[in-house]
């Protein structure tokens, strides 16, 4: 992560790094519980990128068994200070580092859901980062378990860009590049969404900011 990037996390309101976790229209623990019925799966979740904590709260009060990672340990401490009972369940772990990745997988094991919300998969300074970052992402998922991951897409913007500007660089996969990992790892698409959200206005020099990212549902059978 740049400096650029981290003065920003550590600097940004709460209300801005969340993502819109689940809109009016966007049943996200309902989805959740369906396929965990449906596919049988266990009630291990990771929470990848946690930001303010937001999601990984909700999914403890839910009853799953929960753990979060992030790369910033000041997020970790910061969620730790507002609740001491998610101490045990964070933990500090760099996406784009695969020793952190498996250090953190042999010491805790795979997880039958793993969310990455908020797409913390874009956020890597170049393609060879971002396609880092999916393949790691994946590294924690156990046999039959689920993966919900929020994307922006080169196809998703006009003129097809490998990065885009949005309070700060975010590289983009591709659906090329979807398509290989879906293929190497057997992954079968359940549900995919889009997902638009609004910042609103700061002063004249910042408009109003559309953003809109993809969020999919994929099993992965082994
Ligand atoms: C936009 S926030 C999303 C937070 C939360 N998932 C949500 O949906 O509200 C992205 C998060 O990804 C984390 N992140 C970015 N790069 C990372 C990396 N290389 N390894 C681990 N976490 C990373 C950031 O620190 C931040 O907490």
């Amino acid at each position: 992560m740049s400096r650029e990037v981290k003065r920003y996390y550590l600097e940004a309101p709460e209300e801005e790094i969340n993502s819109d976790i689940a809109p009016k229209t966007f049943d996200i623990w309902g989805i959740m519980d369906d396929y965990g019925k449906k596919l049988k799966l266990g009630n291990r979740l990771l929470d990848v990128g946690l930001g303010t904590g937001r999601f990984t709260l909700q999914a403890f009060k839910k009853g799953y068994d929960v753990m979060a990672i992030d790369l910033l340990p000041e997020f970790i401490a910061r969620v730790t200070r507002k609740h001491p009972e998610l101490k045990k369940r964070l933990h500090v772990v760099n996406l784009l580092d695969e020793k952190s990745v498996l250090k953190f997988v042999e010491e805790y094991g795979q997880f039958d859901i793993v969310t990455a919300l908020g797409v913390v998969a874009n956020h890597a300074q170049n393609k060879h980062g971002m396609t880092k970052i999916l393949y790691n992402i994946v590294k924690f998922a156990g046999t039959n378990s689920l993966l919900v991951v929020d994307l922006l897409l080169e196809e998703m913007f006009p003129g097809k860009p490998q990065i885009i500007w949005s309070d700060f660089t975010h590289t983009l996969t591709s659906l090329t590049e979807m398509g290989q990992i879906f293929q190497k790892y057997g992954f079968t698409l359940l549900d995919a969404y889009t997902i638009h959200e609004t910042y609103p206005a700061k002063g004249e020099l910042f408009p109003e900011f559309n953003e809109h990212s993809i969020r999919i549902f994929i099993h992965k059978p082994w």
